[in-house]
């Protein structure tokens, strides 16, 4: 992808991100998520590792009492506002590493906790001008998702937990995905009932059925039995893996 697209995509993302504007679903999805993690998790001295972690968000809700917290974002805008949050907030025990996270490199059974919210595992692909790119196939076993979860998961330690949110491949998340791009001012390219949702500002978000997920997590070594899909509403799941 040029830096040029690459560009367009970060702004678009942090439109999305700083947008008052949210569809109903999706705000529900998100409190939802963020009611589950933080009553099961806050105040605990955990090591936490957020993938995508945007301007901070989780940083701030649960640095304060966790032990540690590495913020993994591409975006060099969004990661600065993440960064001068933290520092505002001083939350010395947060870092951010600036990179595609599809090559970090990791500490083995290192992290309690590994999150990946606010439907970010949709967000990795390949980048390719050409959409034929992301058949079902692709989707089913998607190489960035797969180098992303299987380095994360090697890097949980045992008994660790990873959180993913995800979009159900419902119609009634399509018209939200639609309703939140077009109201954060982007122009949606896919037809609808296309598996994922692309717009002309290079923004990317797949949907998922639940053997898709599974296919893409078993072929990061994880077994089904770890995997738990827990409904957040009518167009997402709060997936839970345990190492
Ligand atoms: C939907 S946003 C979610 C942000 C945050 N987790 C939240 O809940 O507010 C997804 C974030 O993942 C980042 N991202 C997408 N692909 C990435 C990659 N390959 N490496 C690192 N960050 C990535 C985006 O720049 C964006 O900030």
């Amino acid at each position: 992808m040029s830096d040029s697209s690459r560009d367009f995509e970060n702004k678009a993302v942090l439109k999305s991100l700083e947008s008052v504007y949210c569809p109903a679903a999706i705000k529900e999805a998100r409190e939802r998520q963020d009611h589950i993690l933080i009553e099961r998790f806050r105040g605990y001295p955990y090591a936490i590792a957020d993938i995508g972690c945007g301007t901070g968000y989780h940083g701030s809700i649960f640095a304060p009492a966790c032990r540690l917290y590495h913020g993994f974002e591409r975006a060099p805008d969004i990661a600065s506002i993440a960064q001068e949050r933290w520092r505002q907030e001083g939350l010395n025990n947060t870092t951010l590493f600036l990179g595609d996270v599809t090559k970090a490199t990791l500490p083995s059974d290192f992290y309690d906790l590994v999150f990946c919210l606010y439907f970010t595992p949709g967000n990795f692909r390949e980048p390719s001008p050409d959409l034929s790119l992301y058949t079902d196939a692709y989707l089913d076993r998607n190489p960035s998702f797969i180098a992303i979860f299987s380095r994360f998961y090697q890097a949980l330690k045992p008994g660790g937990l990873m959180f993913l949110t995800i979009y159900k491949d419902v119609p009634e998340a399509e018209e939200a995905q639609i309703d939140f791009y077009e109201h954060t001012g982007q122009r949606v390219v896919t037809a609808r009932g296309t598996r994922f949702v692309a717009t002309a500002e290079h923004f990317w978000s797949a949907r998922w059925t639940r053997e898709s997920l599974l296919s893409n997590l078993t072929a990061c070594g994880i077994a089904a039995s770890a995997v738990l899909f827990h409904d957040l509403n009518h167009i997402a799941w709060l997936v839970k893996v345990t190492k």
